[in-house]
């Protein structure tokens, strides 16, 4: 029997296993290979697919991470909703180390990431709200029921990476809005969008930005440390969301595409 899966989980820095007897696929797609091995397993009755973002070695850096063969491969396995933890920097004072954000908004500084599945004919996906309601409305919910009073609201600033932001365009991203700063949440969502998947990002603050008062330079083994010192709080939240979801989509994201003609067959 082909592997099936209807829920992922793309893990982010830290966060490379989540899944306990879990069977192991390799899969292919025609944008080359994911970040690696797909693990499948049953949460909550539920069959949940595990992609570690940067492999579960960490080897892809932020801006060479597979997007467009990840987001591929686990639609290909049957998944329709992703939860996508990651690791952000606080743009807000009050915003500090382990704090959890699930942003409704984000703001796209990449500059060298192909960000479409779409070379030919005229597919414009609505991206205006690029987040899941019903993904984001039930990890709120499960992380209140675990003590977590997550910022229910915000907005996502993804940089190219893989360097860390000057202070200036740390203050200039806080100033425009930006709630949190990554590296990796973009081109993800607007791929799952554009495959009409829904997309959750969770995002655990490990550091204040640069231009943040009270924040510093950031360094990559601070980011690290405290995703490890989280991991056990995400992952309770991520697994009692993925028993939490309802398994008929009752939100916009399915029907993104209705009505485009599309130039190249879904999987
Ligand atoms: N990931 C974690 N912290 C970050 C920061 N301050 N800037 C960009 N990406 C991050």
């Amino acid at each position: 029997m082909s592997p099936h899966a209807e829920f992922a989980v793309i893990g982010g820095s830290g966060l490379y296993a989540l899944l306990d007897g879990a069977t192991e696929h390799v899969v292919e797609t025609p944008y080359g290979a994911p970040s690696d091995a797909i693990t499948i397993a049953e949460v909550g009755g539920r069959s949940v697919a595990f992609l570690p973002r940067h492999g579960r070695d960490h080897r892809h850096p932020p801006h060479l991470i597979p997007y467009r063969a990840n987001l591929w491969a686990l639609r290909s396995l049957g998944v329709r909703q992703i939860l996508a933890p990651c690791a952000v920097g606080g743009l807000r004072s009050d915003l500090g180390p382990g704090s959890f954000v699930v942003p409704d908004q984000l703001i796209d500084r990449t500059s060298s990431r192909v960000q479409t599945y779409y070379d030919r004919g005229a597919v414009h996906v609505s991206f205006a709200d690029p987040y899941c309601p019903v993904g984001r409305s039930t990890v709120l919910a499960t992380a209140s029921g675990h003590g977590i009073e997550a910022e229910s609201r915000g907005t996502m600033v993804v940089i190219e990476g893989p360097r860390f932001s000057t202070r200036a365009e740390s203050r200039w991203y806080a100033s425009m809005g930006g709630t949190v700063v990554n590296m990796t949440g973009h081109p993800e969502a607007v791929l799952a969008r554009e495959l009409a998947l829904c997309y959750t990002a969770i995002a655990l603050v490990t550091d204040l930005d640069a231009g943040v008062e009270g924040g510093h330079s950031v360094t990559q083994d601070e980011v690290f440390r405290v995703f490890g010192e989280n991991t056990e709080r995400l992952r309770a939240v991520l697994l009692d969301t993925l028993a939490a979801l309802p398994q008929e989509r009752d939100c916009p994201c399915p029907s993104v595409l209705d009505g485009i003609k599309l130039p190249i067959e879904l999987p």
